[in-house]
């Protein structure tokens, strides 16, 4: 049984949980865009960080896979917002329904990890749409603002870092199911 961890991570959170993740499962772990062919594969299991709803380079991996009898998906995203809120973890998952076909989406199990961002080492070009959003955002009624908004203006301009490698334990334990 062949089984593979894909990343896509811009700025290292979701590539550590990916690493983290390999270590404990024994299964490698590669950069999205050095990802040969999913097909052969009997679990894959995609981490990918969000970025304005959409998981970064999940799309391009999984076009034109179609899931044989016995294959496995699992899909996990690496925010900054807090899946705990039941609000967020609509939102991601309107927008996977945007990224993906039904046919993959229903076959995937999903979770949701909380990464960090660093302002400093943002590239020029999320740096201002950062901007852009945060002054958007403080246009906006406090009382019209979702909890993804307020949890963004609370840590504009910061380094932040909820990574927390204990939340990896039931993706562990879905991928433990699926091998037995
Ligand atoms: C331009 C930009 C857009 C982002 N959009 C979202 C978002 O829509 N939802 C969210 O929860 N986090 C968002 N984030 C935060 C990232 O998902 C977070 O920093 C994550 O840890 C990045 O993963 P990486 O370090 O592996 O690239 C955004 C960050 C940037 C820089």
């Amino acid at each position: 049984m062949e089984h593979i961890i894909v990343y896509g991570s811009q700025y290292g959170s979701t590539r550590r949980y990916a690493e983290k993740l390999s270590e404990q499962t024994g299964i490698p772990a590669v950069s999205y865009k050095d990802a040969s062919t999913l097909s052969d594969k009997d679990i894959i299991v995609y981490l990918g960080g969000l970025y304005a709803g959409g998981v970064l380079g999940l799309a391009k991996t999984l076009r034109g896979l179609s899931l044989q009898d016995g294959q496995k998906l699992i899909l996990v995203t690496v925010g900054l917002a807090d899946p705990s809120e039941p609000e967020n973890q609509h939102n991601i998952r309107t927008s996977l329904q945007r990224q993906l076909p039904a046919e993959l989406l229903d076959r995937a199990k999903i979770f949701h990890l909380r990464g960090g961002i660093d302002y400093q080492k943002l590239s020029f070009g999320h740096r201002t749409m950062m901007k852009l959003l945060y002054q958007s955002l403080q246009r906006t009624p406090f009382e019209k603002q979702t909890a993804e908004n307020r949890a963004f203006i609370e840590t504009y301009g910061k380094h932040v870092d909820f990574t927390d490698f204990r939340a990896l334990e039931p993706i562990i334990q879905a991928i433990q199911r699926e091998t037995i």
